[in-house]
C-alpha cells in the first residue's frame, strides 16, 4: 500500500499545533509540512505571537491571520516548529531544502522547545547528500574550492543576501562534517542540525503520530 505522505505531514502538523498555548511566542519553520501547521494554527485562532523563518512563511502566516513579529529585539521563543529533510537514528537532521537553513537554525537555537514535524519518508538509516549551505557572496570561488563537491542553486539569494548551495560529498560523520563546514570561512551556515537542538520529532506514520525524543 502506498503511503499518503501529505496526510502524514498534516497529522504531525496538527499534533504540533496543539502544543501552542495562549501568550506563547512561537518560531515557524519553512516548507510544505509547515504549511499544514499554519493551517492548523489558523483553525485554532489562538492568541499567540509568531516569528517566521522565511518571507514565504511570513506571507502565508499573515494571510491566514496569524500575528507575526520580526525577530530583532525580543530573543525569547517558547517553542519553534519546523520540518526536516532527513532524520538519522541518532537524532542528527539535515534541513534547508527550502533554502531557509540559516534563519531556521537561529530560531531553533533560540527556542526553549524545538519540535520537528515530518512524514515517515524523512526517517533514514544514514544521512546522505545533499547538505544545504548558505555561503557569503564575497570570495565565493575561494569558499567553494575549500568546501569542495558543492553546486550553487539557481534560486535567488537568501533574504540575508547569502548564496544558497548544496554540498554533495558523503556525510559519514555528521559531527565532523558539521565542524568542518562551520570552521570554513565563507560558510554562513550549513544544514546539519545537531541532536542537542531538537526537543522532539513528531513523525506522521500512517494514521497516527510517532513521537521521538533524540537521545531519550
Ligand atoms: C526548509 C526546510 C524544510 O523544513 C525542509 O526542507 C522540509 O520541507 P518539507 O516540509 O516541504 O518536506 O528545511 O529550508
Amino acid at each position: 500500500m502506498s503511503k499518503d505522505l501529505d496526510q502524514e505531514k498534516r497529522l504531525a502538523a496538527v499534533d504540533a499545533a496543539s502544543l501552542v498555548e495562549i501568550g506563547m511566542r512561537v518560531g515557524l519553520g519553512t516548507g510544505s509540512t509547515v504549511a499544514y501547521l499554519l493551517d492548523a494554527l489558523s483553525a485554532r485562532s489562538i492568541d499567540a505571537t509568531f516569528v517566521a523563518t522565511s518571507p514565504r512563511t511570513q506571507a502565508a502566516a499573515l494571510k491566514l491571520g496569524l500575528h507575526v513579529e520580526d525577530f530583532d529585539e525580543d530573543a525569547t521563543l517558547d517553542l519553534a516548529i519546523d520540518g526536516a529533510d532527513q532524520i538519522a537514528p541518532d537524532g542528527w537532521l539535515i534541513k534547508g531544502a527550502g533554502g531557509a537553513l540559516t534563519r531556521e537554525k537561529i530560531v531553533a537555537a533560540s527556542a526553549a522547545r524545538y519540535v520537528i514535524i515530518v512524514d515517515s519518508s524523512k526517517l533514514v538509516d544514514v544521512l546522505g547528500p545533499p547538505v544545504p549551505l548558505e555561503l557569503m557572496a564575497f570570495g565565493l570561488a575561494s569558499t567553494l574550492a575549500r568546501v569542495g563537491s558543492t553546486t550553487l542553486r539557481s534560486s535567488p539569494p537568501s533574504p540575508d543576501g547569502g548564496v544558497v548551495a548544496d554540498y554533495h560529498g558523503e556525510v559519514h560523520n555528521a559531527t565532523l562534517l558539521s565542524r568542518r563546514l562551520a570552521d570554513t570561512p565563507g560558510v554562513v551556515e550549513h544544514g546539519l542540525f545537531a541532536p542537542a537542538l531538537v526537543s522532539e520529532v513528531l513523525v506522521g506514520t500512517g494514521n497516527s503520530v510517532q513521537r521521538i525524543v533524540p537521545g531519550g
